[in-house]
């Protein structure tokens, strides 16, 4: 039985708790939790019934957990992930951190090179792509039939109406990692960006913004982001067309629709009615279930889906993304901090 703790008890937090405690059948025990807040922690380790923490490197010390999940926040959604997920490396625990790795890259670069130093596994939820309509897109592409990659088009739209953000770049940030990663899932390392942004009404951050892509493969893509668009969901469309076909995923795991370019039926996966996702709580189940399942069969730390390095690779995009911003000039992802 593998015993996982929680670090950092907000909202997210809590989410990773309640999957770990549905996964009972893979093995996995939620053995305790832990936030700085008394009450987040206390309340959190109520609802679970496992023992709180106010303190990480206790926690990890007496629990002595195989698993952490790193869900603090901070500024720009993130600078707190560091230090958690270094003691958590620290004590032996593999490490599932949330998004963004760290706002910080050469901090994310740290976290990514100590794991592997330690041979512990590392990943970053990068939950929008754990779905199996993504899956069924990613198979399309092996098996041929979407061929030579052309182009990806991506967007993604939520509402954030926050009264302040940390830094005219939250949005980009903080909700890109998720679409960067997807169109490096499909498309491979992305080698230049270009970023143009708005500021919607009332907004002092760049709450929208658009993003010219070149992949190191000679493919071209874009992605569109924003902060302003106030409904649930859908939130998400990825498109990915090549020589052979085209396929289109309809926020996440609703649809998947396969245009072959020599035939004029398409093929459609439905998100099934019974058996299916229910909604975004499920891009966390599954993600976790995976991460679970990668370290209780002792995958190699270099095989984790979604690894930290990934989520490395996404937030470099997105600095560059913002240095193209600042300059008005396309940046090479290179020339982020390696
Ligand atoms: N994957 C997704 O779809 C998704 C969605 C939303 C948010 N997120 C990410 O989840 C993370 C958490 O989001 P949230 O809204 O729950 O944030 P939050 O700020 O509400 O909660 C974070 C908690 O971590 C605690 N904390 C900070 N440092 C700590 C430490 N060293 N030890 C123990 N506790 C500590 C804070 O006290 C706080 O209670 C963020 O990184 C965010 O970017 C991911």
């Amino acid at each position: 039985m593998l015993k996982v703790c929680v670090i950092g008890m907000g909202n997210i937090g809590n989410v990773h708790a309640s999957v770990y405690s549905e996964l009972k059948d893979k093995n996995v025990k939620l053995a305790g939790v832990c936030d700085i807040i008394r009450e987040r922690a206390e309340a959190a380790g109520k609802k679970f019934g496992v023992p709180w923490y106010l303190d990480a490197r206790e926690m990890l010390e007496e629990l002595k957990p195989d698993i952490c999940s790193v869900t603090t926040g901070g500024f720009e959604y993130s600078s707190d992930h560091y230090l958690p997920t270094i003691q958590a490396l620290e004590a032996g625990c593999h490490v599932l951190c949330e998004k963004p790795i760290c706002n910080d890259l050469e901090k994310a670069q740290i976290m990514v090179d100590t794991a592997k130093r330690l041979g512990r596994c590392f990943a970053v939820n990068l939950n929008h792509r754990f779905t199996p309509a993504a899956r069924i897109v990613k198979q399309w592409q092996a098996e041929g039939l979407i061929g030579h990659l052309l182009f990806i088009n991506m967007a993604l739209w939520i509402g954030r109406f926050e009264p302040s953000f940390d830094t005219e770049y939250y949005h980009l940030k903080a909700l890109n990692p998720h679409s960067v990663d997807i169109m490096r899932y499909f498309g491979g390392d992305i080698d230049t960006v270009h970023c143009f942004a708005t500021k919607a009404p009332g907004r002092d951050i760049w709450s929208t913004a658009s993003i010219n892509v070149k992949f190191k493969n000679g493919a071209v893509g874009h992605l569109t982001s924003s902060y302003d668009i106030k409904r649930g969901h859908p939130m998400e469309r990825c498109e990915v067309a090549g020589v052979k076909g085209r396929a289109v995923l309809e926020d996440m795991w609703r649809e998947a629709v396969l245009y072959p370019a020599d035939s004029l039926v398409k093929k459609v996966f439905t998100n099934p009615t019974f058996g299916g996702f229910r909604d975004f709580y499920d891009t966390f189940k599954d993600r976790i279930s995976c991460f679970v399942e990668q370290v209780a069969r002792g995958g190699r730390p270099e095989d984790i889906d979604g690894s930290g390095e990934q989520g490395l690779e996404a937030s470099r995009v997105i600095h560059a993304a913002i240095e193209s911003l600042k300059t008005g000039m396309p940046v090479k992802v290179e020339t982020m901090v390696k």
